[in-house]
């Protein structure tokens, strides 16, 4: 379906994991088990993006919303970095993937961070995908924070104007490329507060299955689509430019 080495695939792929709780329930299991099964569904997702040369991948793994959910859910979600980075920590040196955590760490229990921070450092050499975990995140407050770093710069006579790059360059996300294709699996249609800043011009694609049946062959057909679109970036399409130019 897709030619391995295609021209215009996306540089960065951001996912909205949702449907691990549903796809838990289908099954008449605690939804534990979802989050359980759809933690072992990245490693699917990491290698298709290896196999299709992908560069970024974001994963939206914890909220700042997610508090809200009952204690034990939220204890066995903050579990998960380090039942991770125990399983796929081979692979991750393997493959050469560099994992970089997005959100506030400051807030997480400090055994979670400390997991996290040694998957960081162990891995920060390795370029061949950047796995940018969002945890802990929300692009509001993401969006807020950069307000507050900026308004201290502005305060000590840094700053004179505060332009686009400046906020993108406040941003968890500072320095690493915007998703090009954001998906959303679990049969929902809405960004849930993921990389609103970021997202101005990607591409949208919202998939019925639950997190822990997308597959590669599902990430595969959602970078097909991808390919498909046309985009524009608020411009006009060459056809129409061009034409334009002959009218006038
Ligand atoms: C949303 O599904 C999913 C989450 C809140 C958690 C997603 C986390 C993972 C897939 C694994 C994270 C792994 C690491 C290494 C940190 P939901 O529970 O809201 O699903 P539902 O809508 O069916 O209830």
């Amino acid at each position: 379906m897709l030619d391995k080495g295609s021209s215009g695939l996306p540089r960065h792929i951001a996912i909205v994991m949702d449907g691990n709780g549903r796809w838990a329930q289908l099954r008449g299991l605690p939804r534990m088990a979802g989050h359980r099964q759809g933690a072992e569904n990245m490693r699917s997702i990491i290698e298709e993006c290896l196999e299709l040369g992908i560069s970024f991948l974001t994963l939206y793994a914890f909220s700042t919303e997610n508090w809200k959910r009952p204690a034990e859910e939220v204890e066995y979600l903050m579990s998960l970095p380090g039942r991770f980075y125990e399983r796929e920590r081979h692979l991750l040196h393997q493959y050469q993937v560099r994992v970089i955590a997005i959100g506030n760490l400051d807030e997480i229990p400090a055994d979670t961070k400390e997991v996290i921070e040694r998957m960081q450092a162990e891995t920060a050499a390795y370029r061949r995908l950047t796995l940018l975990l969002a945890f802990n995140y929300g692009g509001r407050a993401e969006i807020a924070m950069a307000a507050e770093r900026l308004a201290v710069k502005w305060q000590a006579g840094e700053l004179e104007t505060i332009t686009e790059e400046d906020v993108a360059n406040s941003l968890y996300t500072a320095g690493f490329p915007d998703p090009d294709l954001l998906i959303r699996c679990g049969n929902e249609m809405r960004l849930s507060n993921f990389l609103l800043w970021q997202s101005a011009y990607a591409e949208l694609y919202f998939s019925e299955k639950l997190w822990p049946d997308f597959k590669g062959p599902d990430l595969r057909r959602a970078v097909a689509v991808y390919l498909q679109r046309e985009r524009r970036f608020g411009g006009l399409t060459l056809n129409s430019a061009s034409q334009q130019e002959e009218e006038v």
